[in-house]
């Protein structure tokens, strides 16, 4: 990710919204684990923590409060979130004014969601080992299907109609595409994939087609290739070494990093970052809040410890990002997992061994 702070050197600012379900079981683990690191290589962070999510909501309907966007701008380096998502409110309102709302008022136009196997026994797929399962998902993180465009005509009637648009501009499909060339020649990755839809969609779509025809003419370092997503969703699965970025629209962006995520060993190790390059930017695991399971401190919350190291290599601090990354590769090693990866550990009890192991091993 990009520097965002020329001084890596001073306080961290960290907003802290833990949500709903999970997310307020995975977030203190990882909140655990990024106290560790910092401590582990003489850094400061100041933690606020906010209670947004279903019971505030419940309580008493805030969702978003006035002046949260100018207050993170203001008084935050970045935003470390948990999950969205409470079966008490089926509408999502909440969840679409906190999070989405976060993601366009703050205009964090790109969605990272990295597809990284640690450990060839967490991939699904037969005989895939960890060099095949190496890539990228950019997906557009402000506009396409999610921003709320449309309406219901006669709604609840036999003659009901209801339209969702798909908003593509210009602005927003070149620079989510530059920027996944960006990152690809500034780590000497060698191909960039574009997916869309535009055999169907041929308004929509056709722009992220000429859009990409322009951009790759400046990167000509850097492999350009094309699928459409239901092939490229296919392709993930028959030979994902053929990918190292992605990138797509938000709504295919959220699907792909899904099965990104499996093909990665599954969505409890899978970290995002949604950024706006150079301002305060917001960290989560790529997991909702998966009612089904919370409150019983069976959760992985790997993803959101590595979504802590995205979030500490974005702020400049490498060296305690990869004093993370190294902690989780250790537990998974040595068993220190739950469940879903074969181990008998909780929620509490990973995060409370990473953040000792970070602790012990230091920062390098
Ligand atoms: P989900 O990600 O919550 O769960 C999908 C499946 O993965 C479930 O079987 C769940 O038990 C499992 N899972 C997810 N995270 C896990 C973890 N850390 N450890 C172990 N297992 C884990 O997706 P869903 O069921 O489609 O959605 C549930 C709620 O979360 C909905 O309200 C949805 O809108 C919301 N959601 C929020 C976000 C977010 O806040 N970023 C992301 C996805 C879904
Ligand atoms: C995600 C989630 C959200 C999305 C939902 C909760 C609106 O699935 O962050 O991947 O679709 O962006
Ligand atoms: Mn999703």
């Amino acid at each position: 990710m990009t520097e965002t702070n020329p001084s890596p050197f001073t306080k961290k600012r960290i907003a802290v919204i833990p949500g709903d379900g999970i997310g307020k079981e995975v977030t203190p683990a990882a909140v655990n684990v990024m106290k560790s690191a910092a401590a582990a290589g003489g850094r400061e962070v100041e933690v606020t923590e906010f209670d947004w999510g279903a019971d505030r909501y419940l309580r008493d309907g805030t969702s978003l409060p006035g002046g949260a966007v100018e207050m993170f701008h203001r008084d935050f380096d970045a935003i470390l979130l948990g999950a969205m998502g409470d079966p008490r409110v089926p509408t999502n309102v909440h969840a679409a004014d906190i999070l989405l709302g976060l993601r366009f008022k703050l205009d964090l136009y790109v969605n990272a969601r990295p597809c990284v196997l640690f450990d060839k026994r967490f991939t699904p797929l037969k005989d895939r080992t960890e060099k095949d399962i190496n890539f990228m998902v950019f997906r557009e993180n402000t506009e396409g299907l999610y921003v709320g465009m449309g309406g219901n005509f006669k709604k609840g009637t036999a003659d009901e109609i209801a339209v969702q648009e798909d908003l593509n501009t210009r602005k927003g499909v070149e620079r989510i595409i530059r920027y996944a060339f960006e990152y690809a020649k500034a780590r000497k990755l060698k191909r960039v994939c574009m997916s869309d839809k535009s055999n169907a969609l041929t308004f929509g779509h056709d722009l992220w087609q000429r859009v990409f025809k322009e951009v790759r003419l400046e990167f000509p370092e850097v492999e350009s290739s094309h699928q459409y997503i239901d092939n490229l969703l296919m392709q993930m699965v028959r030979d994902p070494s053929q990918f190292d970025v992605i990138v797509t629209c938000n709504l295919f962006g959220d699907i792909a990093s899904d099965l990104g995520a499996q093909l990665a060993g599954g969505l409890g190790l899978a970290p995002s970052g949604n950024i706006h390059p150079g301002q305060v930017s917001l960290f989560e695991p790529v997991h909702g809040s998966a009612p089904a399971i919370a409150g019983k401190n069976t959760a992985n919350p790997m993803g959101s410890v590595l979504t802590v190291a995205m979030m500490f290599e974005y702020l400049g601090w490498k060296q305690e990002a990869k004093a993370i990354d190294a902690a989780v590769r250790g537990a998974l090693r040595e068993g220190k997992t739950p469940a879903e990866l074969g181990g008998t550990m909780g929620t509490r009890e990973i995060g409370e061994w990473l953040a000792n192991s970070v602790a012990r091993a230091g920062v390098q």
